[in-house]
């Protein structure tokens, strides 16, 4: 018998306890009918033999589960290789176009090729493959998060839905940067979806200084969890907080202080300003294109960003 297996027998009798703890009253009055002692011993060694084979059998499932979810790990782990190798395919090939001097005057050779003030050092090619997964991992995810749950709000609002439409119909006839200010409904409609179901539900601070907070007392290097989904649907900062009202954005930016989707402060997101414009063409596009209809309410979860359960599930009918 392996050590996993011992261990894990060791552990059986709390299984039974547990599953005995979890039996509610009313259930065990009406299961176990009244019996003369001896009856009720071997009722007692049967009970407790099928106890025990439940618990192997959940045992046996556990094991199956870990299973699949090493399987998983392993997939996850294939992916990100061939992530990174991707990204590094583009990183030797830009230093590349860089030492030929014809390299594109991007971010990306602003990046490679500017020398850190203090040291004088420049990323080396595995820093960079690392500031591109980051930047690619960071950008991707939030914003595919923020473009579903901003469409599904427009669907269950559709007096909402029909204006960014329109405002989206006009974008449309002449889709450029500069016409992104024609856009205030749907850059609303995004800043609300981001109070409402911000991407990033919650991130880490670590106090630098002593610090009163709430009337508690914050230990220098103490970790204090900020929550943008708290904050966005905070009574005391917004009217009707679990209302989708674009329209509360029209005159400025209320409570802003409430309203943390890209964090504050020096690591506040590099990236939110380039997520809000895609965010605005990204919808604006669709919203001219398509009618989205609401099947089921989603049910949001946390999982590393704000997902729905079981997807979002949209009818899409052409304009
Ligand atoms: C709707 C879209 C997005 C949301 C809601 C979002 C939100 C956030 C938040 C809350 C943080 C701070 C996390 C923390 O401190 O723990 C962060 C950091 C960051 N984001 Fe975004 N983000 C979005 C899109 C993007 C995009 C498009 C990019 C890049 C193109 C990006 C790049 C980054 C990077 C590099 C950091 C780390 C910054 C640092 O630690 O100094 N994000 N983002």
């Amino acid at each position: 018998m392996d050590r996993r297996t011992l261990a894990l027998l060791s552990l059986l009798p709390i299984a039974v306890a547990t599953l005995v703890l979890a039996v509610p009253e009313s259930e065990a009055q009406r299961t176990v009918p009244l019996l003369a002692p001896n009856e009720a011993r071997q009722e007692l060694e049967r009970a407790t033999r099928q106890a025990k084979d439940a618990a192997v059998r959940a045992e046996a499932f556990a094991q199956e589960a870990e299973e699949a979810s090493a399987s998983a790990d392993q997939s996850a782990r294939e992916a990100a290789a061939r992530l990174r190798a991707l990204v590094a395919q583009l990183v030797v090939a830009r230093q590349a176009e860089i030492e030929a001097g014809n390299a594109p005057d991007d971010l990306a050779t602003k990046i490679m090729t500017t020398a850190d003030p203090e040291t004088g050092a420049r990323f080396s090619e595995s820093e960079m493959v690392d500031q591109v997964a980051i930047f690619f991992l960071a950008g991707h995810e939030t914003s595919a998060a923020l473009l579903g749950w901003a469409l599904w709000c427009l669907a269950a609002a559709p007096e909402w839905g029909a204006q960014v439409a329109e405002e989206a119909r006009v974008f449309m006839e002449a889709p450029d940067f500069a016409a992104l200010s024609k856009l205030p409904v749907t850059r609303n409609a995004l800043r609300e979806t981001l109070r409402l179901y911000p991407p990033v539900p919650m991130f880490v601070r670590e106090a630098t200084a002593a610090q009163v907070f709430r009337k508690r007392n914050v230990k220098p290097g103490a970790q204090v969890v900020v929550s943008p989904w708290h904050l966005g649907r905070h009574e005391a900062r917004w009217p009707d907080p679990d209302v989708f009202d674009p329209g509360r954005w029209a005159g400025g930016k209320p409570a802003r202080e409430a309203w943390l989707p890209f964090s504050a402060g020096p690591r506040v997101c590099p990236g939110a300003g380039f997520a809000m414009a895609e965010g605005a063409i990204l919808l604006a596009g669709l919203m001219a294109g398509f009618r989205f209809e609401v099947i089921e309410d989603p049910v949001p979860v946390a999982h590393l960003t704000v997902r729905a359960r079981d997807g979002i599930s949209l009818r899409v009918l052409q304009r």
